[in-house]
């Protein structure tokens, strides 16, 4: 089984493909969203003979939130499974690994086998500084990745370690410092808005995982609890949605299949 969370598609693809070559059933965390902010603890039954994979986009060179609270909320009903990681990144992950195998040790007492990160489209677009890669990287990206993942599947079966982990610079600064002000002090929703050529299509709603957004007066209204995956600006099919004044002139991506 594999448990993947996705803002923009990219650890949704590597998540779907590494379960067709493992032969393992793929799972979207947004679809226990109810069952792990309601519940104190939550059970999930993993068979014995089964793989237990983790898939989660890198956020802040650490572990994206949605991914963070479900291991920490999920109790996973581990048999000796042989246990994986795959780190979805645009360029570095710093402490992303460390943040999966800690947290997965400590609540559910399962030690991770194997760890790796896949480099894939950015698509973190709402700072100044940062933005989508070219086409022409973008499509780089894309398919160096196709090539990986087969790798990654044979690694996970084999048993053979893979050393591919893209740490980059100041890995404890950005992971232990800057990952946790990321986290309390930029997830807020409050600079989302949508421009007048949204016609309500409702999109965002549906694409939302963490069920942050409704429509009001047929534009889109955040909640407040926003994790910051960016699914609803990226996707949005007429470009209305922006953040602040930051993403006006900036690219929008999200995973399609045959753009590698
Ligand atoms: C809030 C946020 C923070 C991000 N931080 C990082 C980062 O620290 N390092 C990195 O390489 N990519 C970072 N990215 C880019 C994503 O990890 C990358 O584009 C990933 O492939 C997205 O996966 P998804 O499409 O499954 O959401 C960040 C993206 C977002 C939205």
């Amino acid at each position: 089984m594999i448990f993947y969370f996705s803002g923009t598609g990219n650890s949704k693809h590597v998540a779907e493909e590494l379960g067709k070559l493992l032969n393992t059933p793929v799972k979207n965390i947004a679809d226990y969203y109810d069952e792990v902010t309601t519940l104190k603890k939550f059970s999930i039954g993993v068979e014995k003979d089964d793989f237990l994979g983790f898939v989660s986009p890198v956020h802040s060179w650490g572990l994206s939130k949605s991914m963070s609270r479900f291991l920490k909320r999920t109790k996973i009903n581990y048999q000796g499974n042989k246990v994986f990681a795959v780190m979805v990144c645009g360029d570095t992950c710093g402490k992303a690994r460390e943040m999966l195998s800690e947290t997965l040790k400590k609540k559910s007492g399962i030690k991770c086998d194997f760890v790796c990160s896949i480099q894939m489209p950015n698509n973190y677009i709402v700072m100044k500084g940062f933005g989508t890669d070219s086409d022409e990287l973008a499509k780089q990206k894309l398919s160096t990745a196709e090539l990986e993942i087969p790798q990654i599947a044979d690694a996970i079966k084999s048993g053979k370690t893979f050393d591919r982990y893209v740490v980059g610079g100041q890995p404890f600064l950005k992971g232990r410092i800057i990952y946790p002000l990321f986290m309390k002090f930029t997830l807020g929703d409050k600079k989302f808005f949508a421009e007048d050529t949204c016609n309500g299509c409702g999109l965002c709603v549906k694409n939302c995982p963490e069920k942050n957004i409704t429509l009001q007066n047929s534009k889109p209204k955040w909640l407040g609890h926003c994790v910051k995956c960016l699914s609803c600006i990226h996707r949005c099919p007429k470009k209305a949605i922006q953040y602040g004044k930051v993403t006006k002139e900036m690219g929008r991506y999200y995973y399609k299949k045959g753009d590698s």
